[in-house]
């Protein structure tokens, strides 16, 4: 287990209406409410943050969106803003998410506006990365990733790193069970923590947590968590259920 702080964060996705969400979120509090030495996050849909972030009050577990858009307010019809999302309590935000670049074709540049203008906004962010299967197959991982690193986190001070975790999400191991090794999510997080150091250097890198995010379960939580740079997690199916979220906390703890 790594020096930094464990987070783990589970991203609801678009599932859970209000009610459900509420349950889920009451649900959960009793069961990680113990814990002191993981940082625990939800991200609900937008429909449901403000309840679940008034069910959430007083609690161990922060809120965070899913995403945010680069305005504070005005005429951009379905988005949403960071200061919207600080308005219900969230104090993290999602960026970037395999779904948002792949399904939603949000691209690199784009995402670095999104990234810079929550951090101006003073909300914390979780900001995704991972490579497709066959570029792990192509052999073309690496240069996926430190594109998306660089390109993503470009203008950013090491200062600014504080307020962000790196999730890396392989996109072949998000949602299909085949989850990636803890060698291999490891050999991932290595390099990830090598380009970090290589921009914002040696303090900022051995800082920053790397959240591993792909098929995480309560049982392979534990070996994924022992190592090294292996920070904690952004967990989607699991996390609909309060007792395997807790369980992956309770892993951590
Ligand atoms: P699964 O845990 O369902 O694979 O989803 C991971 C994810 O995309 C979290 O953001």
């Amino acid at each position: 287990m790594a020096a930094r702080k464990v987070f783990v964060a589970g991203n609801w996705k678009m599932n859970k209406l209000v009610a459900e969400a509420v349950t889920l979120a009451e649900d959960l509090k009793p069961l990680v409410a113990n814990v002191t030495n993981v940082d625990i996050a939800v991200c609900p849909t937008y429909t449901a943050l403000y309840a679940v972030g008034k069910a959430l009050a007083g609690s161990n577990i922060q809120l965070g969106g899913q995403d945010a858009y680069v305005k504070e307010s005005g005429a951009y019809t379905g988005e949403i803003s960071p200061r919207m999302l600080l308005d219900v309590g969230c104090s993290w935000t999602i960026i970037g998410h395999s779904e948002r670049r792949h399904i939603l074709g949000e691209s690199d540049a784009f995402l670095n506006e999104k990234v810079r203008f929550a951090l101006a906004s003073d909300i914390n962010v979780m900001f995704c990365i991972g490579e497709l299967l066959e570029e792990r197959k192509g052999g073309t991982m690496k240069d996926v990733l430190e594109r998306q690193v660089v390109k993503g986190l470009e203008g950013l001070t090491a200062a600014d790193l504080d307020r962000v975790v790196v999730a890396y999400e392989p996109v072949w191991a998000i949602g299909t069970g085949e989850t990636a090794t803890p060698d291999q999510a490891e050999e991932a997080h290595v390099f990830v923590r090598g380009l970090i150091e290589k921009i914002f250097g040696a303090d900022a890198a051995a800082a920053l947590r790397i959240q591993y995010g792909g098929s995480v379960k309560p049982d392979n939580a534990a070996e994924l968590i022992a190592r090294e740079n292996i920070d904690g997690f952004l967990v989607g199916g699991a996390a609909l259920k309060a007792d395997s979220f807790a369980d992956i906390v309770n892993a951590c703890a």
